[in-house]
């Protein structure tokens, strides 16, 4: 798909992507431009990695790591997700202070998830909500092999827009679009908010195998989005 497809087909966000363009900025000159950089070696993937559940569907723990609530995945369909797990607390506080060292803004925490997706899955072309205005995606591991390993997280980085009387009037150039394979313990921190992100349908064989992430998600505490906070 060419650049004019692809802006055509995913034109009911213009107007989202226009009112949040550069509503999260930050110190981080090349974090603004992109809307997102990677850091190798975010945590030790070793801390991460627990057994593959033997259920799909959302499973949603409590301040206190109680389950509460345990229903359908719908982001995507089939796949295991548990909000507030207990065993990434610790990390997610950590990355949390490496974050704010690195964009030079304080966050605060709203909550993370981890999900594992399986075969023939898509994680479809959206924007995040509030509480996910500043999130790490951090790869915990895989058991895909071969090329079927290089299964991308795609980012469409903010469009620029030519400003009259401080507003937005038009768009000067569209948002590059970028797909990144990470390693275990890798992770990418992206503006929810203003990038659409996405994963096409993951390879591999059904019922065998499975990729895990986990999705830590923060709010800039003087920004537009504190009131999201926990
Ligand atoms: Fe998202």
């Amino acid at each position: 798909m060419n650049q004019a497809d692809f802006i055509n087909r995913y034109k009911k966000f213009q107007n989202w992507k226009k009112s949040t363009a550069g509503t999260s900025w930050t110190y981080h000159d090349r974090f603004d431009q992109d809307g997102f950089f990677v850091i190798k070696n975010l945590c030790n993937p070793e801390c991460l990695i627990t057994p593959v559940p033997e259920k799909t569907g959302l499973i949603v723990y409590d301040h206190m790591g109680k389950i509460v609530q345990v229903k359908e995945e719908r982001q995507v369909l089939g796949s295991t997700s548990r909000n507030n797990f207990p065993h990434y607390k610790e990390q997610y506080n950590k990355i949390r202070l490496e974050v704010e060292k690195q964009i030079g803004r304080k966050l605060y925490n709203t909550y993370y998830f981890d999900r594992f997706y399986y075969p023939g899955q898509v994680l479809d072309y959206h924007v995040d909500r509030g509480p996910c205005e500043i999130s790490v995606s951090v790869h915990i591991g895989t058991n895909l092999e071969g090329d079927d390993m290089r299964w991308p997280f795609y980012i469409e980085s903010p469009d620029k827009y030519k400003y009259k009387d401080e507003k937005k009037v038009e768009v000067l150039e569209y948002g590059g679009i970028s797909g990144h394979l990470l390693q275990p313990g890798d992770g990418i921190v992206y503006k929810g908010c203003e990038c659409p992100h996405w994963r096409d349908e993951m390879p591999g064989q059904q019922g065998h195998h499975y990729y895990h992430q986990v999705f830590f998600h923060y709010v800039i505490q003087d920004g537009n989005m504190a009131h999201e906070c926990e």
